[in-house]
């Protein structure tokens, strides 16, 4: 089982970037987490940052012929903005679960509003690092299932 974690603009300066609101571990810190949840969890995990929104698309259509099992995905500032990365999703038909660092539920308006979110079938949100394990386990559940 293999799962791809994507992490959108501005994810790789976590422990720079706003520490109150992000914390204060870094991005190196986050791939570690990640690594050692999916390890846990027995799947392999692949991470992929970038702050582009195309490179972002080409990477999930990507997935697809890679025949990647899963996708965890926080588009960062981009899952209020993208409907290309939503059709990405779409188009590509993985199973994907969205995660967010901070619980966008309870910032700015404009962060209530998510694209992405429409192609996938949880959300976790205000979790930290934690999201990242709970979005590896819910898809190998997911996928268990079928
Ligand atoms: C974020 C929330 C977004 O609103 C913001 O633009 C980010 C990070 C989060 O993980 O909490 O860059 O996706």
């Amino acid at each position: 089982m293999k799962i791809l974690v994507i992490n959108g603009p501005n994810i790789n300066m976590v422990g720079i970037r706003e520490p109150a609101l992000y914390g204060k571990q870094d991005y190196q810190a986050m791939l570690e987490f990640i690594q050692a949840s999916a390890k846990e969890a027995g799947v392999e995990v692949e991470c992929f940052q970038h702050n582009h929104e195309g490179a972002i698309v080409d990477r999930i259509q990507q997935a697809y012929f890679e025949k990647i099992d899963g996708i965890v995905i926080n588009p960062a500032a981009y899952t209020h903005t993208s409907v290309a990365i939503l059709d990405a999703l779409k188009a590509v038909s993985i199973p994907a679960v969205e995660v967010h660092l901070t619980d966008v539920s309870q910032r700015e308006d404009f962060r209530h509003i998510s694209y992405a979110g429409k192609a996938c079938f949880k959300t976790f949100k205000g979790l930290g690092f934690e999201g990242y394990r709970q979005g590896i386990l819910a898809i190998k559940e997911l996928l268990e299932k079928r």
